[in-house]
C-alpha cells in the first residue's frame, strides 16, 4: 500500500473537512502518498484528482462543508462510467481509498470493488445518522445543535404571540434529528416516521396542553422523505383544533452547514485515523464507526441495509416530558 485517495460523496455534513484532514495526515504519518478526488464519484469519473500534502489540510478542521466538494452521482450507476472512474484510479496508481459519505456512497464503493477489486473503507458522513454500525455519523451532532438553536429562537416568538409552531427538520426517512432536537428543544410533540403519530393523537396532546393553560406549543416534525409535508399536517390540525394561530418553519439546508461541534471533530479525527490504518492492514468494504466509544468496522452491506432505528427509550422520554 503506497498511495491512497480520499473523497466526499452525497450530501455534505459538518465534520467532513476534519475527516479529510485526518485521512491526509495519517497517510503522511505512515509515509503514504495521498490524493483528493474532487466532487466525489463525479470527479472520479472525470479525472478530477489533486495531490494532497499535510499543509493542504491546514486550517480546515473548524470549517463546515467539504474542501473536496461533494456530489450525488447519477453517472456512477452506469457501468461504463464506473470503468472510466477505475481507469482514473489506475492511472494515478492508487491502491485504495477512503470514502466519506452515506449509504449511496458505500453502495457505489461496493459495486466498484465487485467489478474491479479496488478496496475502499467508509467513514459515515451524513447529518441523518441513519447508518447501522455507528452510534453517531459525522455532522449529526452539529445538525441537532443547529436545530435546537433554531427551536429556542422560534420559541421566543411562539411564546410572545401565543402561537403553535410546526418546525420541520431534515433526516431523509429517519427521525434521529427530530427526536434529539425535539427533546433538547422541549417540544410539546415530536413526529418521527419510525412511530408516526396520528393526527388524532397529536390533537389530543395539543388539547391536553391547552387545558393546562399552555399558551404556545412547538411540534418538531421529521421531513420523513417528503420535504414540506408539514404544511399538510398544519392544515389538518387547523381543521380540527383552532385554539392557536399556527406557523410552519422548514429549517432546511441550514442544518447541513456550519462549524462542526467538538464531538463531530473528534469523531472525524478518530475515524480518519482508523480508516487509513485499516486500509494499510488490508481491510476493505467496511465502514469505520464508533459503537459504545469503540472503533468498529461494519461491512458496507450491513451498514446500508440494516436499519439503525431511533431509541425507543428516547421516544418514551420525549412523551413523558411533554406532559
Ligand atoms: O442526507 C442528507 C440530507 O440533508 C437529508 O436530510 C435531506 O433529505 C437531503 O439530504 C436533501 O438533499 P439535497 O441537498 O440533495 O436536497
Amino acid at each position: 500500500m503506497q498511495k491512497l485517495a480520499v473523497f466526499t460523496s452525497g450530501g455534505d455534513s459538518p465534520g467532513m473537512n476534519a475527516a479529510i484532514r485526518a485521512v491526509v495526515r495519517t497517510c503522511v504519518y505512515h509515509g503514504l502518498d495521498v490524493m483528493g478526488i474532487v466532487r466525489g464519484y463525479e470527479g472520479m469519473i472525470d479525472g478530477d484528482f489533486i495531490e494532497m500534502k499535510s499543509h493542504s489540510v491546514s486550517n480546515i478542521i473548524q470549517r463546515g462543508g467539504t474542501i473536496l466538494k461533494s456530489a450525488r452521482s447519477e453517472r456512477f450507476y452506469n457501468e461504463k462510467f464506473r470503468n472510466q472512474a477505475f481507469g482514473n484510479l489506475k492511472k494515478h496508481n492508487l491502491d485504495g481509498a477512503v470514502v466519506i459519505g452515506g449509504d449511496g456512497s458505500f453502495r457505489g464503493a461496493l459495486t466498484l470493488f465487485n467489478e474491479t477489486g479496488f478496496p475502499m473503507i467508509g467513514i459515515p458522513g451524513t447529518i441523518d445518522n441513519d447508518l447501522f454500525g455507528t452510534d453517531f455519523t459525522l455532522g449529526y451532532d452539529t445538525a441537532i445543535n443547529t436545530a435546537v438553536e433554531a427551536i429556542d429562537k422560534i420559541r421566543d416568538t411562539a411564546d410572545s404571540h401565543d402561537r403553535l409552531f410546526f418546525i420541520e427538520v431534515m433526516g431523509r426517512d429517519a427521525g434521529f434529528i427530530a427526536l434529539r432536537s425535539g427533546i433538547a428543544g422541549g417540544a410539546e410533540a415530536i413526529l418521527v416516521p419510525e412511530d408516526e403519530t396520528s393526527i388524532d393523537r397529536l390533537i389530543k396532546t395539543l388539547e391536553h396542553g391547552w387545558r393546562r393553560n399552555k399558551t404556545s406549543s412547538i411540534v418538531v416534525v421529521a421531513e420523513a422523505g417528503q420535504t414540506g409535508r408539514t404544511f399538510e399536517i398544519e392544515k389538518e390540525v387547523n381543521q380540527r383544533f383552532s385554539h392557536y394561530e399556527t406557523r410552519v418553519v422548514i429549517l432546511g439546508h441550514m442544518q447541513r452547514g456550519g462549524t462542526p461541534t467538538t464531538m463531530d471533530r473528534v469523531l472525524a479525527s478518530t475515524l480518519g485515523v482508523a480508516s487509513v490504518e485499516a486500509l494499510i492492514r488490508g481491510e476493505k468494504n467496511v465502514m469505520a464507526g464508533l459503537v459504545d466509544k469503540q472503533v468498529t468496522f461494519t461491512p458496507f452491506e450491513k451498514a446500508t441495509k440494516h436499519h439503525h432505528t431511533v431509541s425507543a427509550e428516547l421516544m418514551r422520554i420525549a412523551e413523558i416530558l411533554a406532559v
